[in-house]
């Protein structure tokens, strides 16, 4: 009788993976501790799909590569959990239905649901007032000024988050969410802050004032329906007419979370994103004159709409490389909860993963030269683009980003007001970008741009 042979040798399932050399105790925090994207691209160079490193203290197996991210796609939603990643948060929300760390049909429901809010057609209508929030940061900085880029971005993605998902800015609310969010994402699921922080009387002020926004905001949805306002509904206005997955009213703190759901995923990822585009457009000076006239010629027939993104393609193309190149969430923490083998090892249950999705951007079969800034390779009917499995700064899978369109808008117009109405530079021309990690990859707070002046008012 014949017996089917196993795909590798049982001994070798057996072995762990490689482990990367690092500092005693540290292991190789320092080297994820700035450009960690770098780092692992080289080490995927190195050892392949798959590697052990050491990061503050803890265990994680690398997956990496094309084939990785195709098992984050199609399996990952069977075989891992973000539970490590953020189940810390929902606690400290106090709710059980947060869309990040829910699997299956239950997942299913909240995606659904939320859809629409964090849909690019949420932002579309806001439009004009999401380009006033930056011409009125604008007239308030000074010519010569050094700005600090990523900070006084927040500030201005915070306002438009707010007015697309909430219909609110929340202005004197800023410095509070801030705080708050930052020090839950450092101590909960980037966990390189203690415990202990959450227990201070600032963090308790904190939070007692976002919760307080996020109440009026519940209250003023409640009390200003869709149907007798005629506005158009907002994820607000979602959630509140919805129900849990388990048929069950939300909870009065369900819906906090949910309600302030939208600064915690946009206010890093989208301040960092276009910190770096700031960068990216400065540095290259030909690009930089392209976006120019395509932004010039946009703003001079008034306001920005929907349609005039297609007469912005080098913004665009400049957009989706720094995606590329910067991207503000390059990895993917897990738990394994169901064992599995990849690259010829076994997983088992409890192993922490990190899945480096977006590794695929650097490696030169899929984007040649790939540590080459190149808008070209996003322009024109033939361009090789977005990658199937390969572009993913937005992650792949069951968990892809749901704001991922939205987010997109609002780097396309946060950028294009910010060049229509002001004039930056760098400090010098060579002046080179640090990517700093915590909690997600950005320029860090020594990143600053000299302010020119109005370009116009
Ligand atoms: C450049 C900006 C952004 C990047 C790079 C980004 C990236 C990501 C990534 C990688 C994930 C998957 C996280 C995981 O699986 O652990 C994610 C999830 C998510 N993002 Fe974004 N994001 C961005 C902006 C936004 C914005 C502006 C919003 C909405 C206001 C948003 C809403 C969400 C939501 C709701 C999820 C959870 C999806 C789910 O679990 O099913 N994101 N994002």
């Amino acid at each position: 009788m014949e017996t089917s042979k196993p795909e590798k040798p049982l001994y070798l399932l057996r072995q762990r993976p490689p482990a990367v050399p690092g500092l005693p105790v540290l292991g190789n925090s320092l080297n994820m501790l700035y450009d960690p994207l770098k780092f692992l691209v080289d080490q995927y160079h190195q050892y392949g799909s798959t590697f052990r490193i050491q990061m503050a203290f803890r265990d994680y197996t690398i997956m990496a590569g094309l084939e990785a991210n195709k098992f984050l796609a199609q399996e990952g939603e069977q075989v891992f959990s973000s539970k490590s990643l953020f189940g810390g948060m929902a606690d400290a929300f106090n709710t059980d239905v947060m869309l990040v760390l829910l699997d299956g049909a239950p997942h299913r429901h909240m995606r659904k649901l939320m859809r629409r809010g964090f849909a690019r057609s949420a932002a579309l209508p806001h439009l004009d007032t999401m380009v006033q929030i930056v011409r009125e940061a604008v007239a308030e900085w000074q010519p010569g000024e050094m700005l600090p880029i990523f900070n006084t971005l927040r500030r201005i993605v915070v306002d438009q988050l707010g007015v697309m998902s909430t219909g609110f800015r929340p202005g004197e609310y800023y410095d509070d969410i801030f705080f708050y969010l930052n020090t839950m994402l450092n101590v909960t699921a980037v966990k390189v802050w203690p415990g202990v922080m959450l227990k201070t009387p600032r963090f308790r002020r904190a939070k007692g004032r976002v919760m307080e926004f996020g109440g009026k905001l519940l209250d003023y949805h409640r009390q200003n329906p869709p149907e007798s306002t005629g506005r158009e509904p907002n994820l607000i206005d979602d959630v509140i007419a919805g129900v849990r997955p388990d048929d069950q009213p939300f909870t009065e703190d369900d819906l906090l979370a949910m309600a302030v759901g939208p600064f915690f995923a946009g206010m890093d990822t989208v301040a960092s994103t276009i910190s770096f585009f700031m960068y990216t457009l400065h540095k290259h000076p030909d690009v930089l004159e392209q976006v120019m006239a395509e932004v010039n010629a946009v703003f001079a027939k008034g306001s920005i709409t929907a349609q005039d993104f297609q007469q912005m393609p080098v913004l665009h193309a400049a957009a989706i490389e720094t995606l590329r190149y910067y991207p503000a969430t390059p990895f993917t923490p897990r738990q394994v909860v169901e064992s599995f083998e990849f690259g010829g090892y076994e997983f088992s249950i409890g192993t922490e993963v990190m899945i480096a999705q977006t590794v695929t951007h650097f490696l030169p079969e899929y984007y040649p030269d790939p540590y080459k800034f190149d808008v070209t390779r996003h322009l024109g009917e033939t361009a090789k683009s977005r990658i199937p499995n390969v572009y993913a700064p937005f992650s792949l899978g069951a968990h892809t980003c749901l704001g991922a369109g939205l987010a997109e808008v609002q780097m396309l117009v946060t950028m294009a007001a910010l060049l229509y109405y002001g004039q930056f530079a760098l400090e010098s021309p060579d002046y080179k970008v640090r990517v700093h990690t915590m909690p997600l990859p950005n320029p860090g707070s020594k990143f600053k741009m000299r302010f020119g002046g109005q370009r116009h008012s």
